[in-house]
């Protein structure tokens, strides 16, 4: 029996209920959509919280589309089939600035007019989605399939958090609206790792992921995997005049509170196309989410209709395809070789190949377990990657090309330079040669010393470093310092005239001044790159007092974590890493740093992290005024980050930032961060 307080009750929570989902949404859309959180992920929690406890007590009120049943969804038994209203259609595709005047002179011509603006868009790379919206609710998302009909995934698609289960503000009664769902970079990595911990086989590419990703059956699957969604194109619509313009529909959809990509621009010519197309085949490293060409669109809808398709390719829109950044060759054999930690560093040497304009001879393999997670044989045909300046790596073998006769890889038991029994630290994916004496390991340390960011010593190269081993001048950077006094032995060596060894000697002698962040980082400390060495050099002011830190003091200092606090103390507590320190001491290396240990200032205690591109600061001048100031800054985020500094296309760090729930700020809240602790700016 219901009683009249059962029913009065009921009505509140179904009317709190609606409350809560609206305000979830809207929260939802500030953090999803737009990267700017009204609320913390607390006073979040809290509100989803009450939601799940109403719903509980009344699980009538649970619908599809509330905020709680994004992770919670029953599983599919199979995907339905939609039949796509307006097919979906495909894109022509530009190789090159030719290509892309081609297009922009047919078109021309089609119109009868030069001068029309056109929306260039970042080509995602994931998978086409069509979402279908009824009564401002998403009703279904479909693949594209083959144009026609696509797979019905709108259990899992509900799982995509910046995806809008309902939308905001007036909308046509119903209506689909296009875009891609993609996982982003750091997500795909972070998921493969996991994977690979576990023992699971690893995706090949964050859009592979993406794609297995929404066709899972338990959308729980679907809602643990990093997934996003960029929206940049009406299918079609009942009821409710569209925009006149392509960039007005996405301004509109926007309004709505659908997720566009921030990077799109319009604009009039097309050498401002090929110039923006150019500018992100260089850049496209910068986003966190791959690319791989511009969509250029005619941005009057109507002269896209007059324009038309032909076949299944629009004549009013081109993709131009960005140079391919992998390629398959044939991994030759893969060899090993030691570090100036002793790391035993696996590399394939493969059949050349050109990739994006270079031609690649040697592919890191990161270390063994990789190696055999991936499983890479000697023999194998591989898909190689290059991306950037970053060294490039083998991605994975081409199975279907396998032989049979492909060797499965082995570590050596012994260091391939000395002969030393290899030892794996537990917990570490490497493997190490223990034998400081070996000359491997001396000589990539000896390298590293006279190296760029440590002592920049001009004039030593791999041979004459070698050569300066081999005859027993150097067999550390100590060493070095030792020289002068045999100038007239060096002058026997090959290739050594006059001018050249009293070029070298000069430069040794200069690097005696080098800051002692430099000289931290040429001792060639395991863990402590460049960046560390600063922020130790900055802490402890001289290397005596780095010298006697404990790990507890290393490791509280933010910026560091507890493997390099370990990692400094293990080496400076063997006798001859100290006598090195010594020989450079007596040989009159720079010991303290200038300013003399850490600088007090208002930013004190504060530890930044700066992205994308500021306005106001070049990214130099942005860090020496923290610094200046008695800030640290990292280049990674972590739990002890203080502030994201993120100014235009920030890239993956602002998404670990968010992953952390770091505080991020953008240009205009870091200055007046500084402006509140009165840094003198400009100074
Ligand atoms: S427009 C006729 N815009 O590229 C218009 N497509 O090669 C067709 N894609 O199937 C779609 N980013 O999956 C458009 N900003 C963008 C896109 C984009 C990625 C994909 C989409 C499409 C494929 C065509």
């Amino acid at each position: 029996m219901t009683t009249a307080t059962e029913t009065r009750a009921y009505q509140r929570a179904k009317a709190r209920v609606e409350e809560l989902r609206a305000e979830i949404a809207y929260h939802e859309h500030r953090y999803f959509v737009l990267d700017q959180p009204e609320i913390s992920d607390a006073a979040f929690d809290a509100l989803m919280q009450e939601l799940r406890r109403l719903e509980a007590e009344h699980p009538e009120l649970i619908t599809p589309d509330s905020p709680t049943q994004r992770v919670a969804g029953a599983p599919v038994e199979t995907f339905g089939i939609v039949e796509h209203r307006v097919p979906l259609l495909s894109l022509a595709n530009a190789f090159s600035e030719d290509d892309l005047r081609a297009w922009h002179r047919r078109t021309a011509g089609l119109l009868e007019r030069d001068n029309f603006a056109m929306v260039c868009e970042p080509k995602i790379d994931g998978l086409a989605v069509a979402l279908v919206y009824e009564d401002g609710q998403l009703a279904t998302a479909a693949t594209r399939g083959d144009g026609m009909r696509g797979e019905n995934i709108t259990a899992n698609v509900r799982t995509i958090r910046s995806v809008p289960q309902r939308l905001r503000g007036k909308v046509p009664r119903r209506f689909e609206v296009r875009g891609e769902i993609y996982m982003t970079k750091s997500g795909f990595e972070k998921l493969n790792f996991e994977r690979g911990e576990a023992g699971q086989p690893l995706f090949a590419s964050p859009r592979n992921s993406a794609a297995g990703s929404v066709r899972q059956l338990d959308p729980k699957v679907t809602a643990s995997r990093p997934l996003d969604a960029f929206l940049y194109q009406l299918g079609w619509q009942e009821g409710g005049g569209p925009p006149a313009t392509h960039w007005d529909v996405l301004e509109w959809l926007r309004k709505l509170g659908f997720r566009v990509n921030p990077e799109i621009r319009r604009m009039q010519t097309i050498g401002e196309v090929a110039a923006f197309c150019a500018g992100w085949a260089g850049r496209r490293d910068a986003l966190d989410y791959e690319i791989d060409g511009i969509v250029i669109k005619v941005d009057a809808l109507g002269y896209q209709r007059q324009l038309g398709a032909v076949g299944r390719e629009p004549r009013w829109a081109i993709a131009y395809k960005f140079p391919p950044t992998q390629a398959t060759t044939k991994l030759l054999r893969i060899d090993v070789n030691v570090g100036r930690t002793g790391s035993l560093n696996p590399f394939a040497v493969l059949e050349p190949v050109k990739i994006a304009g270079a031609t690649v001879q040697l592919a890191t393999l990161h270390n063994e377990d990789d190696i055999r997670r991936k499983d890479i044989r000697a023999g194998d045909t591989v898909i190689v990657q290059r991306a950037g300046d970053v060294i490039p790596q083998v991605v994975g073998p081409v199975l279907s090309k396998r032989t049979g006769k492909e060797k499965v890889f082995r570590m050596p038991k012994t260091c391939p330079a000395c002969g030393t029994p290899i030892v794996r630290p537990e917990g570490e994916a490497m493997y190490y040669c223990p034998n400081r004496q070996c000359p491997a390991q001396r000589f990539r340390l000896l390298e590293h010393f006279v190296g760029r960011g440590a002592m920049d010593i001009d004039g030593i190269g791999e041979s004459l470093a070698a050569q300066l081993m081999r005859s027993g001048f150097a067999l550390d950077g100590g060493d070095l310092y030792r020289l002068r006094e045999r100038r007239d032995e060096l002058l026997k060596l090959e290739r050594m005239g006059e001018k050249s060894v009293d070029r070298l000697l000069a430069s040794i002698e200069a690097s005696k001044q080098r800051p002692l962040a430099q000289v931290i980082f040429a001792l060639g400390i395991r863990h402590v790159g460049g960046e560390v060495a600063s922020i130790l050099a900055n802490h402890f002011g001289s290397m005596d007092a780095l010298m006697a830190a404990s790990t507890e003091e290393i490791d509280e200092i933010p910026g560091i974590g507890t493997t390099i606090a370990e990692s400094v103390r293990e080496f400076f507590s063997l006798d001859e890493n100290r006598q090195l320190v010594e020989k450079l001491r007596a040989a009159g290396v720079n010991m303290r740093e200038a300013s003399g240990g850490a600088r007090e200032g208002p930013l004190s205690g504060l530890t930044f992290v700066i992205t994308g591109r500021l306005e106001r600061f070049s990214r130099d001048g942005a860090e020496s005024l923290v610094k200046r100031n008695g800030g640290t800054v990292t280049s990674s985020v972590s739990k002890k980050t203080s502030y994201v500094v993120a100014g235009a296309e920030p890239g993956s760090k602002l998404a670990k930032a968010q992953q952390l729930s770091s505080e991020i700020l953008d240009e205009d809240a870091f200055v007046a961060l500084l402006e509140a602790r009165g840094v003198a700016l400009g100074s």
